[in-house]
């Protein structure tokens, strides 16, 4: 399949993301960009969000290795747009996550979501999902606001946004700003044992109630100490919810935070209790419905 390439602004910051973090962390087992199950369980509650039958045309922003398209494509939507600023996690997520059958409902576009306006229908869609805690990728609060602007852009009137946000509750404490584990590396043709090791520091954005969350990520040789993934940071701007909807209203937005995901979802409560490898996307992290008005 044809991947589409729209001409987007440099945002360094962004990009450096991609290539220092999403792309080489597809290498280690325990992220998500595979995990089809994970999937499954987010679009069902997604789905459960949105309150009614899923329409025939959806999108998916930030979509990275379209963990969400077959659990979607499964559950009605015969068209499917799919965009993300990693070459890497598109075409990844092509040999891996999507079946051939789906491919004539899904359109995939290499861009920054802030310029894909143009590849998206003219009426809108009357749902998206951001998925992954997508929310946030964006640091600076004026690329942020463009970041809502530019989904509420393609809702039509009285469409629906659901997205998870772990927002402030995934604050470090004094007590895990720095955490550890063993994960599987998969080397060229051969998995290694591997530390990863992550450590997380807040710093207020001047003159609001936002802060960035900057997390550095190193992945080691458990045996010999030699990097696999070399030391980087990757940040996270941090809205409370508060600000969070006036920023939505803004752009057009009724905000409402649905909840805990492991509340919601009999999927995420379960494997919090039983394997707690989560991180994020677990107990901090909750489902959000926008509207548009
Ligand atoms: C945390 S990952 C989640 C990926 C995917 N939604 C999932 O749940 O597996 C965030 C993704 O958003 C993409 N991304 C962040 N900001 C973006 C933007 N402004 N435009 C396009 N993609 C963006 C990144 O490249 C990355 O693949």
């Amino acid at each position: 399949m044809t991947i589409l390439q729209l001409d987007s602004p440099t945002d360094d910051r962004l990009l450096k993301a991609v290539s220092q973090h999403y792309e080489p962390m597809m290498r280690v087992h325990g992220e998500i960009n595979f995990d089809l199950g994970l999937g499954r369980a987010e679009v069902q509650l997604a789905a459960a969000v949105y309150g009614h039958t899923l329409p025939a045309v959806a999108y998916l922003p930030c979509c990275g290795a379209l963990r969400h398209v077959p659990a979607l494509l499964a559950s009605g939507i015969e068209l499917l747009f799919a965009v993300d600023l990693s070459f890497g996690s598109l075409s990844a997520g092509l040999a891996r996550n999507v079946s051939g059958d789906d491919l004539g409902k899904l359109t995939v576009c290499h861009a920054d979501i802030r310029q894909a306006r143009e590849i998206l229908p003219d009426e809108g869609v009357r749902f998206i999902f951001l998925g992954g805690n997508s929310m946030g990728d964006v640091t600076d609060v004026d690329g942020h606001l463009e970041f809502i602007a530019a989904l509420a852009d393609v809702l039509s009137p009285g469409g629906v946004m659901v997205f998870d946000y772990a927002g402030d509750r995934y604050a470090p404490k004094p007590d895990d700003a720095v955490t550890e584990w063993p994960e599987t590396f998969h080397a060229d043709g051969v998995d290694v044992a591997v530390i990863d090791r992550r450590a997380r520091s807040m710093t207020p954005v001047a003159g609001t109630a936002m802060q960035i969350l900057r997390i550095t990520c190193q992945v080691t040789d458990a045996a010999t100490g030699e990097d696999h993934v070399p030391e980087h940071a990757y940040s996270k701007l941090i809205v409370p919810d508060r600000v969070l909807t006036e920023q939505f209203a803004g752009a057009g937005l009724h905000l409402v935070n649905v909840g805990r995901v492991v509340d919601l979802s009999p999927y995420h409560h379960d494997r919090v209790r039983d394997v707690a490898d989560l991180g994020m996307l677990g107990t901090p992290n909750c489902y959000y419905r926008a509207t548009r008005l």
